[in-house]
């Protein structure tokens, strides 16, 4: 398939595309487009065979539901059921933006599109290229993650084209993502509120909204056979680089030493790569690539370079992947979340 490759300009958008998009979308086919978080692999959510052919590009098993992602509060309501209150209280406040929310699913949302579940997750992005690409697609857009399964998420149209070309009709390209991690959610679908995935709206900014807030043990814990995640995507090995990852954990200089240590070991036998903050990152000179993560008061920067630094190590057929903890205020659930899934759950506390 030749995938048709269109730049946008977020400040200025170029309706045209936008239009080419959504005429895409409409006639069945699959459109990679910019949000906030991550680029998303859109779509038309009410179309079976659409929701189909999504899990094909990406390689997805089909029981992982998709994101059905709306421009327009107004239409909410024809997709979604019994939506409680608490819904509009979120809504106002973190709508549009970086939170999905799990409801009830109307019959109109084909099972194909929520991996045969009867609950159906909604996001409204905040990102002005997404909302006019939504709008011009008829107002609902299933959307994955526009990586292939298993490879960390794509915060950038070169991430997408590196993983999606050829195999999706276009791909609208607007730069790189704000925030660089997918968004957060929260299922209401059952009576207590509960966070299946942490994301830039942190676990204490839903609770300032919605008081009592369960989290799926799924998040931090490695579940064993029998207890199933909430959110099925949990289940599965999630961003992760070719290269084995271990995060270590403990007092700055403990860190610094164990890293440091085991760089002279596998000197010139495998390559590495550490993930390290600024401070740090001169420590490292042993390592194949030094990943700066940035400063640890700037926690939007970590966030926003997690994946790409993943990728990297990809590209550099890094073998050996060392990470610091980044255990920031807001975003260090999110950061620490994906990163444990990186690394397979393995953490050394020296
Ligand atoms: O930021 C984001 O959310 C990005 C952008 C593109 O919007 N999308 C995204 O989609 O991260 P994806 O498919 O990579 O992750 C969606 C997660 C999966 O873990 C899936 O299992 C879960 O949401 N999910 C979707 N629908 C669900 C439902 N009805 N019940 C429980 N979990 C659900
Ligand atoms: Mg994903």
């Amino acid at each position: 398939m030749n995938t048709i490759y269109r730049c946008v300009d977020a400040d200025s958008i170029d309706m045209s595309v936008v239009e080419e998009a959504g005429t895409v979308i409409r006639r069945g086919g699959l459109v990679a487009f910019p949000t906030e978080t991550v680029y998303g692999l859109g779509g038309d959510a009410l179309n079976p065979s659409s929701s189909k052919k999504i899990y094909e590009a990406k390689g997805r098993p089909s029981d992982n539901p998709l994101i059905v992602h709306i421009a327009d509060m107004d239409d909410l309501d024809r997709i979604a059921a019994d939506i409680p209150e608490v819904a509009y209280k979120l809504a106002d406040r973190y709508w549009p933006g970086p939170l999905t929310m799990i409801f009830k699913k109307r019959s109109v949302v084909p099972s194909e599109t929520t991996g045969g579940l009867d609950t159906v997750a909604v996001r409204f992005p905040s990102h002005p290229v997404a909302q006019a690409f939504i709008k011009a697609s008829g107002g609902y857009i299933a959307a994955p993650s526009a990586n292939i399964s298993g490879r960390p998420s794509p915060t950038s149209g070169e991430h997408v084209r590196q993983d999606m070309d050829g195999r999706i009709d276009m791909i609208v390209d607007s730069g790189p993502c704000d925030i660089g991690l997918e968004s957060t959610i929260i299922d209401l679908s059952h009576g207590a509120a509960m966070m299946l995935r942490p994301g830039f709206v942190s676990a204490e900014m839903l609770r300032e909204v919605v008081g009592e807030l369960e989290t799926d043990p799924a998040v931090f814990h490695e579940t064993g056979p029998d207890v199933r995640p909430k959110a099925p995507g949990m289940k599965y090995r999630h961003y992760a680089p070719k290269g084995k990852v271990t995060i270590v954990s403990g007092q700055r200089d403990d860190v610094i030493r164990y890293i440091r240590d085991r760089l002279a070991a596998n000197s010139g036998k495998i390559r590495t790569a550490v993930l390290s903050d600024s401070d740090d990152a001169v420590q490292y000179t042993q390592a194949d690539l030094v990943g700066d993560m940035g400063s640890r008061d700037d926690e939007s920067s970590i966030a926003s370079k997690l994946y790409d630094m993943l990728r990297r190590c990809d590209d550099e057929n890094i073998e050996e992947i060392y990470s610091e903890e980044f255990d920031t205020p807001q975003l260090g659930q999110a950061i620490m979340n994906r990163l444990i899934k990186a690394a397979g759950h393995n953490t050394i506390k020296v």
